[in-house]
């Protein structure tokens, strides 16, 4: 170190706090984790700490193909290894747009050493042309440009508007999500989730964090020791509750895999139910994750629901949920409304049940249409990606309102990593008749920011045979989400009989990270974590050479 100009003396009996940077120039969202990185230096360094920065893989959505969440799994590798190897006693995450928080908590859970997040806040509002506008508004765009509404000139302007500030996508998307998600976990502190990235208070958030990880590596607080089954719970119910992303669900099962907790598919429904809507925010409202954050922001959230929490758990502050918590107020019932009078009675994440996807497949009611939440229709089959793409848009697609859009092969494997295509634009016959929502089914992901109702995840994937690889053009499929069934209208002979004649696809690549991938990817409903990573190693490094 000596090298770098740092005298023994200063590094001598202190805690080595590692900052586990994200930072990029391709990952638009964290391209100001370098500033924000003096800041929690700052913090460890008062607290008498002594910071080493250190960089990981980025995982940027916007420009990496074919999707960011193809290399969550590396990444998280990257994460652990970086931290078992050096010598560091604390790790600070900076985790920014969507994949940047769930691979660096992976890779963190399975070292297990004092850890904490901190992450890089979210972009402000867009304004464009009199109007607040994020990036859900793309989704709208994308139609009115299918049909010649706006103009490309208008649909780019409207992106610079919507990307005018530093930090994540402004609207509850994946990336606020998983920002959520960490708060409401308890590995960061209260106010993580909201305060925009541009906002000063962003800085002095780094800082007191900084400050509190030397305290967590003294106290010798593990983040085993927060990450509890209960702590997935309130995670699971605070996420019904801001109507977070659909992607949760498989981050939070590759969470829980690596630090040892028994998370599944269940789990999620049975701590959702009941619980409402109290967030206004886009995709599933009007507000943006900023107006949140002046409204009182999670903790303000987290108070009003109080009763649905374990309150009692120990968090990355030193104090339990309800401590951090008790002082919290919404200073705006149009952003945080309360439990006698939600925002929405839909619950922000539905598990289905039936023959369509044996382990289950999820639906986000908060972000669907009321009148498809019951409804059969005839599928429309689209066999892969490509066929999808030739077709949609043909006028001698045979498709009406009541169809039901199946979209195949984009699971794990089937198009490795799982890209976020399952909301599907619609033909655009349907969109010329006004139409803005159909029932879509799929075995891949949706952006966080997209809404519909749109069936995700559907499990085992087509790629693997199961009985959604089974599918064809116009058998009935029935979706009934009060009573959480997805049902294939097929007899399980007429499936058997399919299944007996299915060739299995070849994978797309035989070498290479994506060929051991495709080999080792576990299913959406087992988080999508490659089989031999799922667990933990410890902080040990076996056959020290020192
Ligand atoms: Fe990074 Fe949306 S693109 S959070």
């Amino acid at each position: 170190m000596q090298n770098q100009g740092i005298p023994k003396e200063e590094l001598a009996g202190k805690p080595v706090i590692g900052i586990c940077n994200t930072w990029s120039e391709l990952t638009p969202c964290n391209a100001h984790f370098r500033e924000l990185a003096e800041s929690i230096k700052h913090g460890i360094i008062q607290a008498g700490g002594y910071p080493v920065e250190f960089p990981v893989m980025s995982l940027g959505e916007t420009l990496i193909k074919p999707t960011a969440m193809l290399y969550r799994n590396l990444a998280s590798m990257d994460v652990e290894e970086s931290i078992r190897a050096n010598p560091i006693d604390g790790v600070v995450l900076m985790c920014g747009c969507d994949k940047t928080t769930p691979s660096l908590v992976m890779g963190a859970c399975s070292v297990d050493i004092p850890t904490l997040v901190v992450s890089g806040g979210p972009m402000l509002a867009g304004k464009f042309k009199g109007k607040d506008i994020g990036t859900s508004d793309v989704w709208r765009m994308d139609a009115a440009l299918k049909l010649g509404n706006i103009t490309q000139e208008e649909m780019e302007e409207a992106e610079g508007a919507m990307c005018r500030s530093k930090g994540h996508c402004a609207v509850m998307g994946t990336a606020s999500t998983m920002a959520c998600m960490v708060e409401s976990l308890g590995i960061a502190l209260p106010g993580n989730a909201s305060i925009p990235a541009a906002d000063s208070r962003r800085k002095v958030f780094a800082h007191k964090s900084g400050m509190r990880i030397v305290d967590m590596v003294r106290e010798d607080q593990k983040i085993s020791q927060v990450l509890t089954k209960k702590a997935f719970e309130n995670a699971i119910k605070v996420n019904a509750a801001i109507g977070g992303s659909t992607n949760f669900v498989i981050h939070m099962i590759a969470i829980a895999g690596r630090i040892g907790v028994d998370l599944t598919l269940a789990d999620f429904d049975r701590c959702s139910m009941g619980i409402p809507l109290l967030t206004n925010v886009q995709p599933s409202g009007d507000y943006f994750v900023e107006d949140l954050y002046y409204a009182g922001g999670l903790p303000a959230v987290m108070k009003e629901m109080e009763s649905y929490l374990h309150s009692d758990l120990i968090t990355v502050s030193g104090k339990s949920v309800h401590d951090n918590i008790s002082s919290a107020k919404s200073y705006n019932a149009n952003v945080i409304a309360t439990l006698e009078k939600p925002f929405k009675t839909e619950t922000g994440l539905a598990v289905l049940r039936g023959n369509l996807s044996e382990g289950g497949c999820v639906i986000k009611p908060s972000a669907a249409s009321k009148h498809l939440m019951k409804h059969r229709g005839k599928a429309v089959v689209f066999n892969d990606i490509e066929d999808y793409n030739r077709r949609i848009d043909s006028s001698d697609l045979e498709v009406d309102a009541d169809s039901v859009l199946v979209l195949k092969m984009v699971g794990p494997k089937g198009y490795p990593g799982m890209p976020e295509v399952g909301k599907m634009s619609l033909p655009k016959k349907i969109l010329e008749q006004g139409i803005h929502d159909m029932v879509r089914i799929s075995d891949g992901r949706m952006s966080g920011t997209g809404y519909g109702t749109v069936v995700l995840h559907a499990s085992p994937e087509a790629a693997v045979g199961g009985n959604f690889a089974m599918v064809q053009n116009g058998d009935y499929i029935a979706l009934d989400v009060e009573n959480r069934s997805l049902v294939l209208e097929v007899s399980d002979e007429e499936l058997a009989r399919r299944k007996a004649a299915w060739v299995a696809p070849k994978p797309i690549t035989d070498r290479g990270y994506v060929a051991m991938y495709i080999r080792h990817v576990n299913q959406a409903h087992e988080g999508a974590d490659l089989d031999f990573l799922v667990g933990k190693s410890s902080s040990e490094v076996t056959r020290d050479s020192h």
